[in-house]
């Protein structure tokens, strides 16, 4: 049986995952690819720590050196996270010429030109499969199945550690910071969750995705990003009452050779398919021009659904080892040009906000919003003796410039307290 070396750098959740999988499956794995595949150095930081496996010590390593100069290692497998030192090892990898396979979103969003550039100049491959929806193949679907489409649309739940706060806040009323410390002991969030909870996460991932669909990289700060720290049960019960549920979204479209990026939380009816997609599932929606409506649903976190992906790029490359061939990964000639800014993008809005509950200002906050070019479809008032009161308005399709300058001048009124919340709807009336 041919042997093939590979090293992990970091062997954490998706480290260990990674492994668990490569000795479970490796019957099918070899039958796969034709090769036996020894995981022969794992990088971690303290190679003291037990690790309640069977595995000899001598594998674990905290020096690079020991990896990058191994000519016998082909394949690195970074698990590391975070961009320092991770960028260096990769770039140190490709440029000893061995393939590279991550799951750094943050670093695939943030430097990936570079890094991709540089394994297409080694002639070696750098996959990042379980970087997007952890154990969903939706970059390999999007890089060889879909290529005979124009992507027009991506909405996507892409951030586990979300899902699950979200579903959890709205089917068992916990409490946002309970939820957060599960969501972290199931391996699901970031070393630091505020990537996960402020939306930085779903961000870089809608950046590898953009950038893959319209074959152009994306730059992550053109994405415009709100997470889920203001959403409070009293939205999502509203949001309950009126048809819809609340799921931090992340949205690429394309228009016109023009892109709207954005990241935020956002009410989609029940009745869409991506409000079934609970707990710490993932779930992408794409619409393309040929294929039309798609949704790819899977694990997106955790160790064995991420090692899945992981070890999917692993025996893509084995595959190919006797004769790899390096396709460009950014080749559209007429990259969009524009991305448009959030002050132009048109959606429906929800808001909420306290009042004194006084004759006339319903009449003062609604005309405020006319006066501005933003109809009302929908209003709650709830509370009627209490003082002050909550009011909810939901807007027809607006721009965004209109309703900040609304809620600008709606906050100046002497009879308003706050506005509470604006959460945007997505599709709100096509399903
Ligand atoms: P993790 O559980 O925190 O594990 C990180 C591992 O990297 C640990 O083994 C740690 O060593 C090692 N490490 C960190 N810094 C190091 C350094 N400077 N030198 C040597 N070793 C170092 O992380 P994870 O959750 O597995 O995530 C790994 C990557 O996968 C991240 O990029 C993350 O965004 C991505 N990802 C995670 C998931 C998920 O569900 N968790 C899903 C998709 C993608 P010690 O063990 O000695 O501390
Ligand atoms: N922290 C990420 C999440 C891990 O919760 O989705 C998977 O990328």
């Amino acid at each position: 049986m041919k042997k093939v070396k590979i090293a992990l750098l970091g062997f954490g959740t998706v480290g260990t995952g990674t492994w668990k999988i490569i000795n479970e499956n490796r019957e099918d794995i070899i039958k796969h690819c034709g090769y036996d595949i020894e995981i022969s150095k794992v990088l971690v930081k303290d190679t003291s720590k037990d690790r309640g496996l069977d595995i000899s010590r001598d594998v674990f390593t905290n020096d690079i050196r020991d990896i990058i100069n191994d000519s016998e290692i082909e394949i690195v497998v970074e698990l590391m996270g975070g961009i320092d030192p991770a960028k260096a090892y990769i770039m140190g990898a490709l440029n000893e010429k061995k393939h590279v396979v991550t799951a750094n979103k943050a670093l695939i969003a943030t430097h990936g030109k570079e890094i991709i550039e540089t394994a297409e100049q080694a002639g070696v491959k750098f996959l990042y499969e379980a970087s997007v929806a952890g154990g969903i193949p939706i970059i390999h679907s999007i890089k060889e199945s879909l290529t005979g489409n124009k992507i027009e649309e991506i909405i996507g739940i892409m951030n586990g550690t979300t899902n699950y706060i979200l579903t959890k806040m709205a089917k068992e009323k916990v409490d946002f910071k309970t939820v957060l410390k599960e969501a972290q002991d199931l391996g699901y969030a970031e070393a630091d969750p505020t990537a996960d909870i402020e939306g930085y996460d779903a961000a870089h991932k809608l950046t590898i995705l953009a950038s893959l669909a319209y074959g152009h990289p994306v730059n992550f700060d053109n994405i415009y990003r709100e997470g889920i720290t203001k959403i409070d049960t009293i939205d999502i019960e509203y949001a309950n009452e009126m048809g819809y549920v609340i799921k931090l979204l992340a949205i690429a479209k394309e228009k016109e050779g023009t892109m709207e990026l954005r990241v935020h939380p956002t009410f989609i009816s029940k009745n869409h398919p991506l409000a079934a997609v609970n707990d710490s599932f993932n779930a992408v929606f794409l619409k393309g021009n040929a294929v039309g409506e798609l949704m790819f649903y899977g694990r997106g976190a955790g160790d064995l659904p991420t090692g899945s992906a992981v070890v999917g790029d692993i025996v893509s490359i084995l595959k190919t080892r006797e004769n790899p061939y390096i396709v460009k990964q950014f080749n559209r000639k007429n990259p969009i040009k524009r991305v448009k800014p959030m002050q132009e993008t048109r959606c429906e809005y929800y808001v909420r906000l306290l009042a004194e509950d006084k004759s006339g200002v319903l009449g003062k906050v609604s005309s405020i919003f006319g006066q501005h070019g933003v109809s009302i479809s929908s209003m709650i008032q709830k509370g009627e003796r209490e003082c002050p009161v909550s009011l909810v308005f939901v807007t027809h399709y607006t721009e965004e410039g209109n309703i900040q300058n609304a809620i600008e001048e709606i906050k100046s009124l002497s009879e308003v307290v706050e506005i509470s919340n604006i959460i945007r709807l997505e599709n709100g009336k096509k399903y």
